[in-house]
């Protein structure tokens, strides 16, 4: 059944904000782990199809249906791991290390219900090194979830008895580590190299067993589809995309913040309603809708529900042709102009040098980029070695074809999306900004007002 929009209820931000409530009495107090026996007496296959009927997708990123991900544990496998995703690195996000902060028993209690499902008694939460303060939040909460007899403790539930053991574990801050089988190897105490898939990491995960990687927004949901019912929470989405949905907004608006929102609700409503608009009445120049990985879109492009499906398929960017006769299309020909990622809504207005933008997240990617693939290492070298020339208006004559004809050759072409990060990011720029990008080219200019050189990010 539909919810309108003043109905809406707060799911995973409902005690943002509230003190106390990360404490073990506070949590409890507002009905964490109400929800644990509820699920103990169902069987695992039942808890996962409510989470299957709920339209639960996967907040990390790829937006994939989380039912349908854990059906892919191999039946009877004797040994399973949960881990959770809290490594939140991409530029603009920033609502998982909200939650660790506010509810971290949301959390705790969502591993519960997932982990029964699952059949896994060890579960791991691999947050991000930076995140002192979550960390000794967390930290503290699992240790009281321990002494309360929630973690560590057979429980009864549908045919016998249940026991979850829950480890926090603490990256050392590289990007790369958010991606599942580079975390996994590093959890494991490896590099943090991604692996090639397949094998996926539901049949072999961590230890070579079969794991199921979730991010810690889709995992704090799940307490609410127990307690109301997978149709209920797929009823307040759009129909391919359950529950609400936790959107960062940061840059020029007059609010900016951490807001969970309608899934349908538009960019533009989000920018100019949640988020007041932007200051001073300037005009919009570009929004980056779901962190800095994802295509940016121009302003006639906001009207698009902030949903999974919509933003990818809703398509006007057109393929790019990288040289003549070889085209490369963002979406492989599914016409895919964005996408949802992970909730990081980054809007520019018309103050922004789109050039320096472009410069700056090819930096970060180039950065980050763990160099276990060529077409990555090299290739975002050299994207942010010629967007900086660029930046500062010491382009060359086929900088823009040549940074596409780069980009093309990344999409693709590696182990993991890290080099698409970056590449379908360059692309977008180079269609949505291309005028922009082409004035900066030396000959365009006369002279170069700034070196290369001292141009500073
Ligand atoms: C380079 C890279 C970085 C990523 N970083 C994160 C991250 O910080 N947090 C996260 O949950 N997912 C991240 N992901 C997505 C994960 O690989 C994985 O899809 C996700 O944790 C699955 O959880 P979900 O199904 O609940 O979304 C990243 C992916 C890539 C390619």
């Amino acid at each position: 059944m539909p919810v309108s929009r003043g109905d809406m209820p707060k799911i995973v931000t409902r005690s943002f904000g509230v003190d106390g409530s990360n404490t073990i009495e506070g949590a409890t107090a507002r009905g964490a782990y109400s929800r644990v026996d509820k699920a103990l007496a169902m069987t695992p296959a039942a808890v996962t199809d409510e989470v299957k009927k709920s339209n639960l997708r996967g907040r990390g990123g790829a937006g994939f249906p989380t039912g349908l991900k854990w059906t892919f544990i191999p039946k009877g496998s004797s040994t399973v791991y949960l881990v959770i995703n809290a490594d939140e690195s991409e530029p603009g996000t920033c609502k998982d290390r909200e939650i660790l902060f506010w509810d971290p028993h949301l959390l705790i209690e969502g591993i519960l219900l997932a982990s029964y499902a699952l059949g896994c008694h060890h579960a791991y939460i691999y947050i991000r090194g930076e995140m002192m303060r979550e960390h000794q939040v967390l930290a503290r909460a699992v240790a009281d979830a321990y002494a309360k007899g929630w973690l560590g403790r057979d429980r009864p539930c549908a045919g016998g008895t249940f026991k979850i053991d829950v480890t926090v574990h603490r990256g050392a801050g590289a990007y790369i580590c958010g991606e599942e089988t580079a975390l996994l190897n590093s959890l494991e105490g490896q590099r943090g190299w991604p692996r090639l898939k397949p094998p996926f990491p539901a049949v072999k995960g961590v230890w070579g067993k079969p794991t199921i990687v979730n991010n810690v927004e889709t995992i704090a949901n799940l307490p609410a589809i127990i307690e109301h019912g997978g149709e209920w929470f797929a009823g307040l989405g759009t129909p391919r995309s359950g529950g609400t949905r936790i959107l960062c907004v940061s840059g020029h608006v007059a609010k900016p913040g951490v807001y969970e929102l309608p899934m349908g609700i538009t960019l533009r409503e989000v920018i100019y309603d949640v988020c007041g608009g932007i200051p001073g009445g300037r005009a919009l120049k570009g929004v980056i809708p779901g962190g800095s990985s994802m295509p940016i879109l121009d302003p006639s492009e906001i009207d698009v529900p902030m949903e999974f499906d919509a933003l990818m398929t809703d398509a006007r960017i057109k393929p790019v042709q990288v040289r003549p006769g070889v085209n490369f299309d963002l979406g492989g020909g599914k016409q895919l102009r964005t996408m949802a990622g992970s909730g990081g809504v980054i809007v520019m207005d018309e103050t922004t040098d789109m050039a320096r933008v472009c410069w700056r997240v090819m930096k970060f990617y180039a950065h980050e980029s763990c160099g276990q693939c060529t077409p990555c290492r090299e290739g975002t070298g050299w994207l942010e070695r010629i967007t900086r020339r660029l930046a500062a208006g010491e382009g060359r004559p086929g900088d823009v074809e040549l940074c596409e004809s780069i980009a093309a050759g990344i999409a693709g072409n590696t182990i993991c999306p890290l080099g698409d990060a970056a590449a379908w990011p360059m692309l977008a720029f180079a269609t949505k900004f291309r005028g922009e990008l082409q004035s900066k080219i030396k000959e365009a200019n006369g002279v170069a007002k700034v070196p290369a050189a001292t141009v500073a990010g």
